[in-house]
């Protein structure tokens, strides 16, 4: 077991609230960052969540954590996360949980990038000196910290260049939130982070189709 960390999430939706709460559940410092230093949920979550909540600016999370999590909508990506500030993410694992999904003409939503490039890559791109390590953007919020609730076998994801940073983050999971290490799949390098991205729409279809968000993807293969 790792020691207690200081993880800085950016983003006051349910994905940073929801994993914010079970990391301080297991000790962690956690900030969470809003465009504003006094958002009014980040403000409520971090009242609720308990010793090691905090919240303030995109800036003051990044600052904060020696890992950080991207948990914007993923069209604000890079503005939230040129709001967190460049030296703020130099060197660190930013573990990017966002989809590029444009809601903007009602549902269902487009992706904004696709095919030949991923919004992990743009965030790499601009942020070379971040650590970026794609995952968890192809489950909702309450599987990403319970894969129980999914009944059977079922799989996440890792895209990455930095194979130590993909290491890390592969064992976060398992230790943070219980994935079990034989159903994380490193698909490899950040370009394939368009694949996870790309399979988005397919999630958000089944979701309509049966009604909830406790669905996962699972892979089976010959021997
Ligand atoms: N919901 C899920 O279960 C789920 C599952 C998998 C992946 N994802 C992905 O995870 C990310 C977070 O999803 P979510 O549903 O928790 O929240 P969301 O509503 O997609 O994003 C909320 C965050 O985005 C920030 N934001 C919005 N517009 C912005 C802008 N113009 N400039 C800077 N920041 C902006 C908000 O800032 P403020 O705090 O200032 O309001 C807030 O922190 C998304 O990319 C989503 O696609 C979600």
């Amino acid at each position: 077991m790792e020691a207690t960390m200081r993880i800085g999430i950016l983003g006051t939706g349910v994905v940073g609230r929801t994993l914010g709460t079970k990391l301080v559940a297991q000790g962690h410092g956690v900030r969470l960052g809003s465009r504003t230093a006094g958002n009014e949920r980040a403000v409520a979550w971090a009242a609720e969540a308990g010793a090691g909540a905090s919240a303030g600016t995109f800036a003051d999370a990044a600052a904060f954590g020696e890992v950080v999590l991207n948990c914007t909508a993923g069209v604000a990506s890079l503005d939230a996360l040129e709001a967190a500030g460049r030296a703020n993410l130099a060197g660190k694992v930013l573990v990017d949980v966002a989809n590029p999904l444009d809601f903007s003409h009602g549902m269902p939503p487009t992706l904004t990038v696709c095919n030949t490039e991923s919004l992990a890559e743009r965030i790499q791109r601009a942020f070379p000196e971040a650590r970026v390590v794609k995952t968890l953007n192809t489950v909702a919020a309450a599987v990403m910290v319970d894969p129980s609730l999914v009944p059977g076998e079922h799989e996440l994801f890792l895209s990455g260049d930095d194979r130590a940073a993909k290491g890390q983050v592969a064992g976060w999971l398992t230790e943070w939130f219980g994935w079990r290490p034989e159903r994380i799949i490193d698909l490899g390098d950040l370009s394939t982070a368009r694949t996870t991205e790309m399979l988005v729409p397919l999630w958000l279809r089944l979701y309509q189709m049966f009604g909830t968000r406790l669905i996962n993807f699972h892979v089976q293969r010959a021997p």
